[in-house]
């Protein structure tokens, strides 16, 4: 009965581990989401929306308050000049933009360049669009880079005469990479090459720490003809569950991927669309105290890990640390036996990596293994405490 196009489909590993978590009650740092609410003054707008009477269906490109929102938002943090009407659209989520996207660039058989490991909606989304896959790999830091890192000729080798999409996430869940200017500008003339479009999920772009700077890949000379920046109010507010996303970049491309969101959900709840778009208006005071408190989280996970064994990897951005565990791993152990492991025994949940990367290349993420930090102090501290009996 099934179709091909969801076949190969599972439970995910989030769901899966989620239920564990909750059943076995250990403390969960898998799933990205946080377990603290947003600002209440933006949980009052939408309350406050829908008692004005914003509950019919909103235009399907987005409610216009919003879509000015993101353009102002792009001015203010990216200095791009953006039209409002003409070159943002809003979808249900960034999830529903990629999808789309997919949709409105691809046909079957088109390959679309994915870095590895890659957020797991987009291969999702290129196997539903009956496309082509192309895996460049993002390696972990060794001896002679002390970041993550990509290899220049297997990315080239990764652009061929079908490539129509190539999709870029930074900063990059999982492994906290801001992808650099070097490699952006290298990506972009390869797909300029191609004839492509850039897709850059940006989900985490108010997630980045120290001194390590976000570099907003259609900023760059010449991207705008061919990039569109994908993001959304989930990550950046605390309301993912309110699923509203946005795409903004040259009208052509914006109106293509909107063909496609016409049919998909043509439109996404219009009271959380105006409370984001009071979100995206917040004080820049707001901005840097959510970055300055996620910076203090990242901090006590990466020291608690550290304490009890885990090698931490450099983390610039996102709401994830990325570990080596090879310290507790035992022979023959990979990274979801080890992650199971540790929930089972020791009421820890983490994900384990390899369910961002293609099969043949999940070998990469068996020392590994992925820990939330988008969580309360109260469960941070309990983390802790399960990390150091662990010693
Ligand atoms: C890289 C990346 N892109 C997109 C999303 C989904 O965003 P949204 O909830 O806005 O659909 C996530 C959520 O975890 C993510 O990590």
């Amino acid at each position: 009965m099934e179709s091909a196009r969801v076949a190969g489909f599972g439970i995910t590993i989030f769901s899966e581990f989620s239920k564990l978590a909750a059943q076995l009650g250990a403390v969960n740092l898998g799933q990205g989401f946080p377990d603290f609410e947003g600002p209440p003054e933006i949980a009052r707008a939408a309350i406050d929306a829908i008692n004005a009477g914003s509950n019919q269906y909103a235009m399907t490109q987005g409610v216009p308050a919003l879509k000015s929102a993101v353009a102002a938002h792009a001015k203010r943090f990216y200095g791009q000049t953006i039209d409002p009407v003409t070159q943002v659209g809003i979808t249900a989520g960034a999830t529903e933009a990629i999808f789309s996207a997919v949709q409105a660039f691809t046909v079957p058989g088109d390959e679309v360049v994915l870095f590895e490991p890659f957020y797991d909606s987009y291969l999702a989304s290129v196997q539903m669009a009956g496309a082509v896959p192309r895996f460049v790999r993002l390696r972990a830091p060794d001896s002679q880079h002390s970041k993550w890192w990509l290899d220049d000729a297997e990315l080239a080798a990764a652009f061929t005469s079908k490539t129509k999409l190539v999709i870029v996430n930074t900063p990059h869940n999982p492994i906290g990479k801001l992808f650099t200017r070097e490699e952006l500008l290298r990506i972009g003339e390869l797909t300029k090459r191609a004839g492509a479009v850039l897709v850059s999920d940006e989900v985490y772009e108010h997630l980045v720490f120290d001194d390590a700077k976000h570099l907003r890949p259609a900023t760059l000379p010449g991207f705008d003809e061919f990039t569109l920046t994908i993001s959304s109010g989930g990550k950046s507010f605390s309301f993912t569950g309110w699923k509203v996303g946005w795409h903004l970049g040259r009208a052509e491309l914006v109106s293509t991927v909107q063909k496609a969101h016409q049919w998909i959900t043509f439109c996404t709840p219009a009271p959380f669309q105006l409370a984001i778009a009071k979100a995206l208006e917040l004080h820049d005071a707001h901005f840097a105290s959510f970055t300055a408190d996620y910076a203090k989280r990242r901090d006590f996970l990466t020291q608690a890990l550290t304490r009890s064994g885990f090698e931490v990897l450099s983390c610039e951005g996102t709401y994830f640390l990325m570990a080596r565990t090879d310290r507790f791993r035992r022979s023959g152990e990979d990274d979801v036996a080890f992650c199971r492991r540790l929930l089972m025994e020791h009421g820890l949940a983490s994900i384990p990596p390899s369910v961002f990367y293609s099969p043949a290349h999940a070998p990469a993420a068996h020392g590994l293994a992925r820990f939330a930090f988008c969580k309360t102090d109260k469960v941070l501290e309990a983390a802790a405490e399960k990390l150091a009996a662990l010693r």
